[in-house]
């Protein structure tokens, strides 16, 4: 399966995904990586792995749909199925979401609902959660709101800074994004209004208590 992948940073998402084609974790292809802008090191990371990559900058475009409806060109001329957002810092427009129906992901660095936006990490630990992590969705018109595919949760330590828990959350990012995307390569997803449901997967049941009881 191709996927396209939209970035506007560090894109270390983008490489575990890079990771998880080439160790054969994943049974797909990056056709196509798009930058918003042109000091991304995701496209540092695109060029270095042979990975076709534009920056598209809204600004040089007549309107935000424009962008977007061109964004949805280029990745139909790569014949591209699966888009994944990988640090893609912009609300994705309408003529973008109605090509890929069902078809867009995104990571969020908080558990969604809890902390959309930016900095979630910062968000959660200044509301002073016990349990912070992240969370693969599917992309709608709004900010973090698309159906939930898969989340990870990390406990919060009084200690913790935002960089120390971010980076914890990080790790799970990594792990958790290559994971969704392999069910959707899989056709195991299957979407009913808001509801993910994953084919095949045995139930875990698993308790978090943070702190510990005494
Ligand atoms: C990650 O924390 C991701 O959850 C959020 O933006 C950050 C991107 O990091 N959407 P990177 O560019 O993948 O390193």
């Amino acid at each position: 399966m191709k996927i396209g992948v939209l970035a506007s940073g560090r894109g270390s998402n983008f490489q575990s995904i890079i990771d998880a084609i080439e160790s054969g974790y994943l049974d797909a292809s990056v056709g196509l990586l798009i930058a918003d802008n042109q000091s991304a090191f995701a496209l540092e990371r695109a060029e270095k792995h042979g990975i076709e990559h534009l920056v598209m900058v809204p600004e040089k475009f007549s309107s935000r749909d424009e962008y977007f409806k061109d964004i949805a060109v280029q990745l139909h001329e790569r014949r591209v199925e699966l888009v994944v957002l990988a640090g893609f810092m912009r609300i994705v427009g309408k003529p973008l979401i109605d090509e890929f129906p069902s078809r867009i992901m995104n990571i969020h660095p908080a558990l969604l609902p809890s902390f959309p936006g930016l900095h979630g990490q910062q968000q959660a630990s200044d509301y002073g959660v016990k349990i912070a992590g992240c969370t693969v969705h599917f992309v709608d018109e709004g900010m973090d709101t698309g159906p939930v595919i898969i989340q990870a949760a990390v406990t919060v330590k009084d200690s913790d800074s935002e960089e120390t828990l971010s980076s914890r959350i990080l790790k799970l990012e990594h792990r958790i994004y290559p994971a969704a995307i392999r069910y959707f390569t899989e056709g195991r997803i299957n979407v009913t209004g808001r509801r993910v449901k994953i084919s095949g997967i045995a139930f875990e049941e698993k308790t978090i208590i943070s702190p510990p009881l005494p």
